[in-house]
């Protein structure tokens, strides 16, 4: 049965999954190769370490940055003592503001199409400081260890000037509101602090979530260097594309001339995007005449790459006696610099979660001297999702209702504020299925009911929620060659999550290939479209490109059959890949193969390239990923030692295309949300603005001892109006995990903790 399903040519109208059209064939049948579990084309590589990494690029004449950082906050420059450098061992070069090529600042991201940097602020132009921590020299010298010592030699003097460093000073300064993609973030539906006094079930708290910092396993890091006017990067980034554009805009140069590529990233999670450090390596490249290599010390990437900034939430909740919400409020204040545009979106989840009759929704941003915050693991929804999560089960506990019921009682039948269908949303059936895999109902509902010796256990769940974006500018190449071979190329990432193996199972299965006939180049700023590895978007931008580029091919290989082949008078949208060649879709004996169509032409090759649709879905449905979260922890009552002990989450989010790749997301994601939950915490200094814990020794994010083996479990069921019918899945993950164990802290012991992390102080 299996091989005749795997029969079944395959082939789609272009954007049929589109507003008015059919389901991508893909996405509705049962395949060979979509969904299975393939292991990583990508692994054998890197487990063999023979994967070269941006700081891994050899060259001749290689020198090697470091950077001095700021020590304040504000002020500027007033002495820089750079002679010692200059003159220490292999040093070949010191740039400061003094010596440094005038660049223009980084176009800042979302601010274009193709910007990729993380800070607008002019980087070594001048004496002024903006941040502690900022670059204020860069050394190149023969070796690593001789820059680290030059560096270390140089002595800068200040003139300091007050700095907003303090939290509660910037709120108390005045606030502005948030603005997200140039789009106000604050919403009001009807009137929700009347609905909320009146309501007889409320809760109405306010939860905090620190400052979190990027710790890739891979350094930031770049090998630079420039041919006459053209500028190769060797870059570790989510972004080629994206950053030959702004590089080229920085150094007023075309784009042409700036060459990124980033076969392979360790980690990336929003910060591997452009940030100082490469701006500096091509400019000291520039000046020395040589090619660079900057790789950020740990703490470097702790000064100059920024994190997830802090947040304050009030979530007040009003229900009726059903439990049904009759107010959502969900309003805060978040930190941010006047040079980034990342107002850490919290109420982004809120705004789909749940039914209500009222809703309002609010970030209000508190301006700091600090490094540029930024983008990290589902911005918004990570820290969002903790407080709306944390109220929902506090409103379960006020109501006296169990918590998975109260959040189905909530279950809205279209987008709560937008009043557009959703495309596909089975989040109750994802709570159902974790409920009785993860044996919710041994969980008793009083808190601190249960106790193994020393340990209190509890559970707790939460819902997840990310959107599905899909954004402009992806587009891809594909080359069929006689030889019944196919090469797809674009301009994507692969950082570990799959990409390079699932669009290869993708393009295998629409062409009619087996597997090893089909190969995937990606990371490369020459290859076709521009397409971010960030949003969680990453495939849906790569599949419609696909489509469409297989669309095109399907056509102009009939058009090269002609008459003489049993495929005479088909049209694109009749015929499908089966087999290495086209079939008709309903009577597959009508086929020819790849190769004798090419033959017959006189072909050696046929490659086609074709831009990905505009992304119309998004305004005719409202399209989410989901999962329900539950957590079991266990609660030391004389330490206050918080354990994970079992994790659950149940997901869906569409079809899943490879089982291995995604449940691997899945698992990464709820690994940094218990990151989140229980350690992650940047201790910045807020009299001075300093960040006092840039090290993994300081910074703690969960080891192999935090981790309980985590369960995951998915619908698959496709969503009819995506490409291939799946929804993102990198980012889903984070979303709920804070929620989840801090639930099942209270339910352990009593006690509600609202601000992240849970550390054991909070419990004593
Ligand atoms: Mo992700 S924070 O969109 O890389």
């Amino acid at each position: 049965a299996a091989q005749a399903v795997m029969k079944k040519a395959v082939q789609l109208a272009p954007d049929s999954w589109m507003p008015g059209g059919e389901p991508d064939p893909l996405s509705r049948q049962k395949h060979g190769l979509v969904g299975a579990p393939i292991s990583r084309i990508d692994g054998p590589l890197k487990v063999q370490g023979a994967a070269r990494f941006a700081a891994e690029m050899p060259m001749d004449g290689l020198v090697y940055a470091a950077l001095a950082y700021s020590t304040i906050a504000k002020g500027r420059i007033v002495h820089l003592e750079t002679g010692a450098a200059e003159a220490a061992p292999g040093v070949v070069l010191v740039m400061t503001h003094r010596n440094a090529p005038r660049m223009k600042p980084m176009p800042l991201f979302m601010t274009a199409e193709k910007a990729a940097g993380g800070s607008s602020l002019p980087i070594m132009q001048d004496a002024e400081i903006h941040w502690n921590g900022q670059p204020v020299a860069l050394v190149l010298a023969e070796s690593q260890e001789e820059a680290d010592h030059a560096v270390s030699l140089i002595e800068a003097r200040y003139e300091t000037a007050p700095a907003m460093t303090s939290f509660a000073a910037a709120k108390a300064k005045g606030t502005t509101p948030g603005l997200f993609m140039g789009q106000p973030l604050g919403t009001k539906v009807g009137d929700a602090a009347g609905a909320l006094a009146a309501a007889p079930h409320k809760v109405d708290a306010v939860y905090t979530t620190p400052r979190h910092n990027h710790n890739p396993i891979e350094l930031h890091a770049a090998t630079v260097h420039w041919q006459g006017d053209r500028l190769r990067i060797h870059d570790a980034t989510q972004a080629v594309g994206h950053t030959a554009w702004s590089v080229a805009q920085v150094f007023g140069l075309d784009e042409a001339q700036v060459h990124v590529t980033s076969p392979y990233v360790g980690g990336g999670f929003g910060s591997k995007t452009l940030w100082p450090h490469q701006v500096l390596a091509a400019a000291a490249a520039r000046l020395a005449g040589r090619p660079v290599r900057i790789v950020l010390s740990r703490e470097g990437v702790y000064r100059i790459v920024g994190g997830r900034t802090v947040t304050e939430q009030r979530v007040a909740l009003g229900a009726d006696g059903e439990g049904r919400l009759q107010a959502v409020i969900h309003t805060g204040t978040v930190a941010m610099t006047a040079h980034n545009a990342l107002p850490e979106p919290f109420i982004l989840a809120t705004r789909g979660a749940y039914a209500a009759r009222t809703f309002e929704l609010d970030v209000e941003v508190a301006t700091l001297d600090m490094v540029a915050n930024t983008f990290m693991r589902a911005p918004g929804e990570a820290v969002g999702t903790f407080a709306l999560e944390c109220a929902m089960d506090e409103l379960a506990v006020e109501l006296g209702m169990d918590p998975i019921e109260l959040r189905i009682r909530n279950e809205p039948d279209k987008d709560p504020l937008e009043g557009t269908p959703f495309s596909s949303r089975n989040i109750v059936a994802a709570y159902r299925a974790g409920a009785e895999r993860f044996g919710w109902n041994e969980r008793h509902p009083s808190p601190g009911a249960r106790r193994e010796g020393e340990w209190l256990v509890g559970m707790g769940c939460a819902t997840a929620t990310y959107p599905y974006y899909r954004m402009p500018g992806g587009a891809a190449r594909i080359r069929l060659g006689r030889d019944g071979r196919a090469h797809v190329a674009v301009a994507a990432h692969e950082m570990g999550m799959g990409t390079a193996t699932v669009q290869t199972q993708i393009a295998a299965e629409r062409l009619g290939l087996p597997l090893d006939h089909v190969s995937f180049a990606y990371g490369d700023s020459t290859l076709p479209g521009t397409i971010l590895a960030g949003g969680s978007q990453q495939t849906a931008a790569i599949g419609a490109a696909v489509i469409a580029a297989h669309r095109k091919l399907v056509e102009e290989l009939l058009t090269l059959a002609g008459n003489d082949t049993p495929l005479a008078g088909l049209k694109a949208d009749e015929v499908g890949g089966l087999d290495g060649g086209l079939a008709k879709l309903d009577e597959p004996e009508r086929r020819e193969s790849y190769a004798s169509i090419l033959m017959r032409a006189g072909r050696e090759d046929l490659v086609v390239e074709a831009e990905g649709s505009q992304p119309l879905e998004t305004q005719h449905w409202s399209m989410h990923s989901y999962g329900a979260m539950f957590a079991e922890v266990k609660v030391n009552a004389v330490t206050g030692e918080v354990r994970v002990s079992r994790f659950l989450g149940s997901f869906d989010c569409g079809r899943i295309l490879n089982a291995k790749t995604a449940a691997s997301q899945f698992r990464g994601g709820i690994i940094m949300g218990l990151g989140l939950a229980l350690m992650e915490e940047t201790q910045f200094d807020e009299r001075t603005g300093r960040i006092m814990n840039p090290s993994l020794a300081e910074y703690h994010v969960p080891v192999h001892l935090d981790v309980p083996a985590i369960d995951v479990i998915w619908t698959d069921i496709p969503d009819p109006h995506t490409p291939m019918g799946a929804h993102g899945v990198g980012e889903i993950g984070i979303t709920g995990v804070g929620a989840a164990v801090a639930n099942a802290v209270f339910n352990a012991t009593g006690k509600r903790i609202r601000d992240l992390p849970i550390t054991l102080d909070k419990l004593l």
